[in-house]
């Protein structure tokens, strides 16, 4: 579905914005924002302190903030061993009074608000929304198919009867005591395959998934299961979902959404190839790191980024390090302070590792990674899948070693590795050559 804008009834008009505090979820958000300033609307940016955007970025946009105590509550993470779902559901309850709030005193201006945006994992605005009488849509800034494989894995309606039953177990009970003392019991669904259930058939609702990928999936019924029956719900309530996503590159997922969501649905992304927006990087960006790849011979340095949130083990880390130093191409490598469990930084690489390495590696704390992408020297990116990375280095063309780490993102590594969504795309389009090169290595 197209939309067309017109920038004379724009003119004047207000959207309200509200992202998760989140760099995956608040970079799409403004570079939505940006498109629909271009389009001659005025943008309001309701945002929680925690990770507040970079005002002097956006000096077209008013800002509003609300107050939370979300990084006392984050510190825990991801030691605390709750999962994020925690976070979420956290976030939905304690920002409900302050939005509601700033968002009524904005609907007491004079000037017109046309409708807000929020992220889809802001379910608790849809109520908020209804109650202030005013138009809801809702960003998913996830993938269209991350969706649909959520949809299964929560119905499992995709099972003939008999084929799937479940399995409740008892983990424990958890008493967190940061803010408010409460107890709270965790209990994990699990979808078990009987024998009979053929594991490699595909999933007849999304047949880029097989039986055995939605299977594998596991759901706390208090905990992500609750987060994704409540997003799903609130946004099949809301008046439109936008996706930062492209027909062409998702079309079977998107005919699946259009007839379980019948709500308007609007592809409007990739939204970074038509928002100009200066950066929305929550931490500085590394630019030296462009000069250095300036020096590097085309199509030959692996670029390693997992992403803003996830964490990883020491063990892990260190099978990343020796991973690359085996293949003995360049690298440049983002470890983010705080990313590898136990370490502030990359102080547990043992010294002989760097010195094998020599400036043949370099590791950054955060980079400039669609610039990165888009560097002739960068050759293959070696991701966790996020879904803003897995469209940057699609859109540049960049062949991806994918290394899923949580919710989401082993959804989208199945796709890309099995090619039967995205690879097929860059097959028809051979959008700069990837198509080939992908096809020659297989
Ligand atoms: C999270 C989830 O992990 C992801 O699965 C979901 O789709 C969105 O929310 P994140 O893990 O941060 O996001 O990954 P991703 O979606 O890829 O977003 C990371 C963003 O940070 C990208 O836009 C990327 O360009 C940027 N980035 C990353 C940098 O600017 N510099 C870096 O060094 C690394």
């Amino acid at each position: 579905m197209e939309i067309v804008i017109g920038k004379a009834s724009a003119r004047r008009r207000r959207i309200v914005l509200f992202p998760m505090p989140f760099q995956g979820h608040i970079t799409p958000m403004l570079q939505l924002a940006n498109i629909l300033h271009t389009q001659g609307f005025k943008i309001t940016i309701i945002h929680t302190e925690y990770n507040s955007p970079n005002y002097s970025n956006y000096p077209r946009f008013t800002f509003k903030s609300i107050s939370d105590d979300f990084s006392e509550v984050v510190k825990q993470f991801p030691e605390a061993g709750l999962d994020l779902s925690y976070y979420l559901r956290y976030l939905n309850k304690t920002c409900v009074d302050p939005f509601r709030n700033c968002l009524a005193e904005l609907l007491a201006d004079e000037e017109k608000v046309s409708c807000m945006i929020t992220d889809a994992g802001f379910y608790f605005t849809q109520a908020v929304a209804d109650a202030l009488k005013i138009p809801r849509l809702v960003l998913q800034t996830n993938s269209l198919a991350c969706i649909v494989a959520c949809d299964i894995i929560l119905s499992l309606s995709t099972f003939p009867k008999g084929q799937v039953t479940f399995k409740l177990t008892y983990i424990g009970t958890h008493i967190h005591s940061s803010i408010l003392y409460f107890m709270f019991y965790i209990y994990r669904i699990e979808p078990k395959l009987t024998d009979s259930v053929d594991h490699e058939a595909r999933v007849m609702e999304f047949p880029p998934l097989k039986v055995k990928d939605v299977g594998k999936g596991t759901i706390d019924h208090k905990g992500m299961g609750e987060l994704m029956i409540n997003t799903r719900n609130q946004m099949k309530a809301s008046s439109g979902i936008i996706w930062n996503t492209f027909k062409e590159l998702e079309e079977s997922a998107l005919e699946t959404i259009c007839q379980g969501y019948r709500i308007p649905n609007f592809t409007l992304g990739p939204f970074h190839k038509y928002s100009t927006a200066s950066s929305s990087s929550l931490i500085e960006q590394d630019r030296n790191i462009l000069s250095w790849l300036d020096t590097q011979a085309p199509k030959s340095v692996i670029y390693v980024s997992f992403g803003s949130i996830t964490c990883i083990t020491d063990s892990e880390f260190q099978e990343v390090a020796h991973g690359l130093a085996n293949t003995g191409l360049p690298f440049l490598w983002v470890v983010r302070p705080g990313m590898v469990r136990g370490s502030e930084w990359f102080e547990s690489l043992p010294e002989k590792f760097l010195e094998s390495v020599g400036d043949k590696g370099r590791i950054v704390k955060w980079s400039p990674q669609p610039k990165v992408l888009a560097h002739p020297a960068t050759g293959c990116f070696w991701t966790h899948t996020g879904w803003n990375s897995t469209l940057e280095s699609i859109c540049e063309g960049v062949p991806m070693v994918c290394s899923p780490c949580m919710a989401d993102q082993t959804d989208k590594c199945k796709m890309c590795v099995q090619r039967l969504e995205y690879w097929r795309f860059f097959w028809r389009t051979g959008l700069k050559g990837l198509g080939s090169r992908m096809r020659s290595k297989e």
